[in-house]
This record gives structure tokens, sequence and C-alpha cells, in this order.
């Protein structure tokens, strides 16, 4: 069985961050401009801090890839913080006095919301800066990177994934439940939108939405839904639990910082309807003498029994407003136990348009690591004619077709 495996590496302020990438084929082309079009993606958003300024994230290759093409080996990517060189002494990984350390300051105040006072809980820290230089989304820039490849190893099977925003601090725009053809999405107005929502109107009602919290000292959290299409049907599986897509894509997106709920196709709505309204009935399709199964409704987001069923991925993940807020709630001090309030650091407002990038980068994840437990291949070229193979066989059998 071919395994797939992502694990990222660095701190907020540290030298940067790594991601290795464990699985992927020999043979795939692979540039770093590809990747860098993904970090930017992730950079951008009306809502962001100011360090979205001061870092332009580019990748550099450590490890597998060679004159543009996979190697087979594990690929080292590697992204540099820009912020970095005003924190080498902060960040130093040599031995310090603790006067010096205390010098340069102890951050003792844990944020509502955040993960520092249950990380000093579980570390032993006393500096929460030991904690939220790991705990701070930047570590997504690496599974950014690293899910970058996942969707160009996606791409050699038919499928693309993408996401768009469909709220933000309680705008939302009408986002049909069918969801069956991604191709009615204008995706190139959800990129030329400065929060990743492809309706103008609601764009700018978001950013107005997001002038106004800021102006309130407030953060904003939403939603967005991420498309997975060109997928084939019986990707995943039933028969064990960890073979369930849905539980693999589910527990993906959770782990992003943040993301609180996430659900397939229309799932909190479907609790509330009858089984007929919700299930998306069998149909026979027809071209000429070509006649195959298929659907015109995909409120299952794609995944029946565990397992792909042809029409297009579609997952929604629900995301918390911001923790650290410029106005700050009430905190205990751990070095004085005395109240007081949350420490303030340079934040975003809202970071839904760039968790949708995240987003996507993690159901890529998960589905090239189905997609190759299920194909398998050494070589991208293996992959690529299983892929095919089956994917010709499901048509002769009239089970799916590919459009
Ligand atoms: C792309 C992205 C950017 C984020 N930016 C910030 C930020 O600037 N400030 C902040 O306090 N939290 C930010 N967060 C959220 C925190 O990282 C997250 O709330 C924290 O790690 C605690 O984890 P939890 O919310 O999953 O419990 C961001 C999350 C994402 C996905």
């Amino acid at each position: 069985m071919s395994i797939l495996r992502m694990t990222t590496a660095g701190e907020s302020h540290g030298p940067g961050e790594a991601c290795i990438v464990e699985g992927i084929p020999s043979g795939l082309p692979l540039t770093r401009d590809e990747i860098d079009v993904d970090l930017a993606r992730r950079q951008r958003g009306y809502g962001r801090g100011d360090r979205m300024a001061i870092e332009t994230d580019r990748c550099r290759f450590v490890a597998g890839v060679r004159h543009g093409r996979t190697l087979g080996s594990p690929i080292c990517l590697l992204i540099e913080n820009g912020d970095y060189a005003n924190w080498v002494s902060k960040m130093s990984p040599d031995p310090m006095s603790e006067e010096t350390t205390s010098d340069m300051g102890r951050f003792t105040l844990p944020r509502p919301g955040h993960a520092d006072l249950a990380g000093v809980a579980k570390y032993g820290h006393t500096d929460i800066r030991d904690v939220l230089e790991r705990a701070s989304a930047r570590e997504t820039v690496g599974r950014v990177a690293g899910g970058a490849v996942c969707k160009r190893l996606l791409q050699e099977a038919g499928v693309t994934v993408r996401a768009r925003v469909l709220s933000i601090g309680g705008v939302r725009v009408a986002a049909s439940n069918d969801m069956c053809r991604a191709e009615d999405i204008d995706w190139d107005a959800v990129e030329a939108s400065p929060v990743g929502c492809e309706e103008r109107a609601a764009s700018d009602l978001m950013c107005a939405r997001i002038d106004e919290a800021r102006g309130a000292g407030e953060s904003l959290g939403g939603v967005f839904e991420v498309w997975c299409w060109g997928v084939c049907p019986g990707v995943g599986g039933y028969a064990s639990m960890e073979d369930r897509l849905d539980g693999r894509l589910a527990g993906a997106l959770a782990s992003i910082p943040a993301i609180k709920g996430v659900q397939m196709g229309v799932a909190f709505d479907s609790a509330d309807e009858v089984g007929s309204r919700v299930h998306d009935p069998i149909l026979l399709m027809h071209d000429g003498d070509r006649r195959w199964i298929g659907r015109n409704t995909n409120r299952a987001g794609g995944i029946e029994g565990g397992m792909t069923t042809g029409m297009p991925v579609v997952l929604r993940a629900a995301m918390k407003p911001i923790p650290t807020l410029t106005t700050p709630l009430a905190s205990v001090d751990i070095a004085t136990l005395e109240l007081s309030s949350a420490h303030v650091e340079r934040s975003d407002v809202t970071a839904v348009p760039a968790a949708r990038v995240v987003g996507e980068a993690m159901a890529a994840y998960v589905l090239a690591a189905a997609y190759l437990s299920k194909f398998g291949g050494d070589s991208v070229k293996a992959f690529a004619e299983s892929v095919r193979s089956y994917e010709a066989g499901l048509e002769e059998r009239g089970l799916w077709r590919r459009f």
C-alpha cells in the first residue's frame, strides 16, 4: 500500500517553516512557482494583520525534486520567515541565562480561545511564547506548501481542489445546496475578491464588516467551502473506520487552527429534513445510445458510505473568530495569579480567506492519500495509468461518466 505522509516543523518567528511529504511517486512535474502561487493566496485576504506586509512566502526544495520532477524520495520544502531577522536573539536555539531571557520579557497573560493556557499546563512552560510560537497558524504555511504538492498529484488523476468563502462575521452569500457543478462557480471572481467570495456585493459587505470589527477591537470568523471535482467513485472505504473518507476529511479540516465545525454536503441542514428531500436520487442518464448512472443533486457532498460517489466532494468548515483581540478579554497572569487582561499581539481581524487555502491543502492531502492507497504507483505514470484503467472499467459498466 502506498502511504502518503505530510509533516511540518517550524516556529512562527524562527528561521522558517518546513514541510516533508513522503510517498509522492516519481516523475511528477513540480516547480517552486506553482507552490508559491498557493503560498501567496494564503497570505492574501482582507482582514489580515501587518505581518503579511513584511513576509513574502516563497518555497525552496531541500530534497526530493530534481530538474523539475519528483524523485520518489521524501520531498522537503522550506519557507523562510521574513520576520526572523527581528527575532534572532529572542528565538536563538543557544542556551541563555535566566537573566537574559527575563530581560527579553516574558509573556504571561494567556489569551482566551488560544493554546496559551492549556499549552503552559501541558509542557510546563513559564513563558507563553514557548507555546504560541508553534501553536500560531504560521504553521499552516507548511501545510499549504505540502498541499500544493498533493494538488499537483491529484491533477494527474483529473482532480481539482478549490475553495471559496461563504460567510464572514454573519455576512453570507446564498450558496446552492445542490453542489453539483463546480463549473457553475466563477473561480476567477473568487480569486479576484479580497475575501475569496465570488459575489461582489457580499464581498464588499464582508470587507465593511471587517473594518467595523477592526474599529471595535473585535475579531471575526466565518464559513468556507472546499470543492474537489473530477473525483471518481469508490475512493475511500466503508470496511473499517480508518477507511472512511468523510472521517478523514473532517479530521483534517478540523485540525486547522480555529476550525470548529466541518460538514459534508448539506449535513447540518439535512438533520432537520425528511429523507426524501435529502438523499440524491440515482438516475439513468442518456447521450444518444450511451447510458450511465448519474445524479442531478449532490446534497451528500460527494460521499456515501465513506466513499466518493463520483460527484464533487464538497465540504464546509466553520472558523471561530480569531482569539487575539485588541480589546482583550479577562485573563489571569500565570506568574503572579493576578486578574488582568489577555495579552495583545499583532493579529488578524479575520483569516477566513486564508483558512480556505489551508482547507484546500488539507482536503488535497487526504484525497491524494486515499488515491495513492487505492491506485498505488511508484511512478506517476503507473499511478495515472491505474486511475485511467479503473475509470475506463466504471464507464464500461455504465456506473459513472467523466465529464
Ligand atoms: C490562516 C490562519 C490565521 C490565523 N491568524 C491568527 C491570528 O493572527 N491571531 C490569532 O490569535 N489567531 C489566529 N488564528 C487562529 C489560531 O491559530 C487558533 O485559534 C489557535 O491556534 C487556537 O486553536 P483553536 O482555535 O483550534 O482552539 C489563525 C488561524 C488560521 C487558520
